[in-house]
């Protein structure tokens, strides 16, 4: 079906793999207009600059690169330490943090372009495409959305490059995975193809960020992580950029065989699917943040927050960033880190992170009052009334009720 006069000019967000490429030629052949791909760096350590001539072969007019490799850390990344989300307790989010920022950056093409149409490369029966279009409805809720793998008789793989080969597209040479993978700098994700079934044991060989436990050096790595405000900013002393500290953490902890995991999760599209994740830094990061809080937040704040923790990471992995919520939670989360500074020295061995020392010019830790010696503070007495009344309702309920 030729739909030629539709739109004018279609802003793809291109990544260089197999399918962002078929779509380019597909798009002109449906739409026949101009098309302009767009590739955002979030740290995925793909070699953009040659993509410039494939995608003029491949249809488009123009590619367009972005590096929004800090705003990802220090838009999106950080507020999620600062919030601890971590979705069904086990997902570091680092897909759904990075979809809203590669979005944002693709909207603001679609905007500089002028462009009528958007489209992305994410199928069907996934979360991406739900991030993605999430993002566009409230950032440029007048243009059209365009998801092929929602439209076209493309059903898997094999038809992909049939496709290709059949319109002479040249397939991105990377060495072929028997699973689907998303990397940027927080995390790699594993999926699909021979990890669908929950008995297949992959290869050691699949992960690129981390060793394993087991051939992780035999005397443990300490290290030293500085916050400030609940943001990390630190390393064993040293100030690091945003990005860098990200990198240099990914490698410690990497080279410790700290983060990885292999867990069931279930998608917004009410499907439960298999993911195997590696995200040292995140690991590392989490551990320290949480850490640190637990001697500079109060407890009621402490534990309201942590409720919250959840549902932060439930919104962010059902494409809510931009939404009036997600924006009320980054207020309270701010707002509880005001005192969260100080550093953590964990000890990293054999993929375990372990907390040593911890220290907080705003510590709320009293060691005179914690002690189990004489203090002044605290009258052992004043616990007496204390549990009287604490317990009183328990109390009249049994004399009521028996
Ligand atoms: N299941 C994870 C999530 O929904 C990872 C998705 C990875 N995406 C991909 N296109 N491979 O966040």
């Amino acid at each position: 079906m030729k739909n030629k006069s539709k739109f004018k000019k279609i802003v793809v967000a291109y990544s260089g793999g197999l399918d962002t490429s078929i779509i380019l030629l597909w798009l002109k052949e449906h739409y026949n207009c101009e098309i302009i791909a767009c590739c955002v760096d979030v740290g995925q350590h793909q070699q953009f600059k040659k993509l410039y001539d494939k995608v003029k072969k491949d249809g488009a007019s123009k590619l367009r690169i972005v590096d929004a490799k800090e705003e990802f850390v220090t838009e999106y990344i950080y507020p999620a330490i600062m919030a601890n989300a971590l979705y069904e307790d086990k997902y570091y989010l680092g897909s759904a943090l990075s979809r809203p920022v590669i979005a944002k950056a693709i909207a603001n093409i679609v905007k500089e372009e002028n462009a009528d149409a958007v489209c992305h490369g994410a199928t069907g029966k996934g979360n991406d495409q739900i991030r993605f279009e999430l993002a566009f409805k409230a950032l440029i809720p007048n243009i059209k959305i365009i998801a092929p793998w929602r439209e076209w008789n493309i059903q898997s793989r094999a038809d992909a490059i049939n496709y290709a080969k059949e319109k002479n597209i040249e397939i991105p040479i990377t060495k072929s995975k028997p699973y689907s993978s998303d990397a940027n700098l927080w995390h790699i994700s594993y999926e699909g193809g021979i990890l669908e079934n929950l008995k297949t044991k992959y290869d050691e060989s699949m992960f690129e960020m981390t060793v394993s436990p087991e051939s992780a050096p035999d005397k443990p790595t300490y290290i030293t992580i500085m916050f400030e405000r609940g943001i990390p900013v630190a390393i064993n002393g040293e100030k690091l950029q945003p990005i860098e500290l990200i990198s240099v953490l990914n490698k410690i902890a990497g080279a410790n065989g700290i983060g990885r995991m292999d867990i069931v999760e279930d998608r917004l599209v009410g499907i439960k699917s298999r993911g195997v994740y590696e995200c040292p830094a995140a690991v590392v990061l989490y551990t320290a943040h949480k850490e640190l809080e637990s001697i500079t937040i109060d407890r009621d704040t402490l534990q309201f927050k942590h409720f919250l923790s959840s549902e932060y990471a439930r919104i962010v992995y059902n494409g809510l960033w931009f939404s009036n919520l997600k924006e009320a939670f980054d207020a309270f989360v701010i707002t509880t880190q005001k005192y969260v500074t100080g550093d953590i020295e964990l000890k990293l061995y054999k993929g375990n992170v372990i907390s040593s020392v911890k220290n907080s010019k705003f510590s709320l830790y009293f060691e005179k009052l914690a002690t189990f010696e004489k203090d002044e503070m605290y009258n052992h007495k004043d616990a007496e009334g204390f549990i009287n009344l604490w317990g009183l309702p328990l109390k009249i309920q049994s004399m009521f009720r028996k």
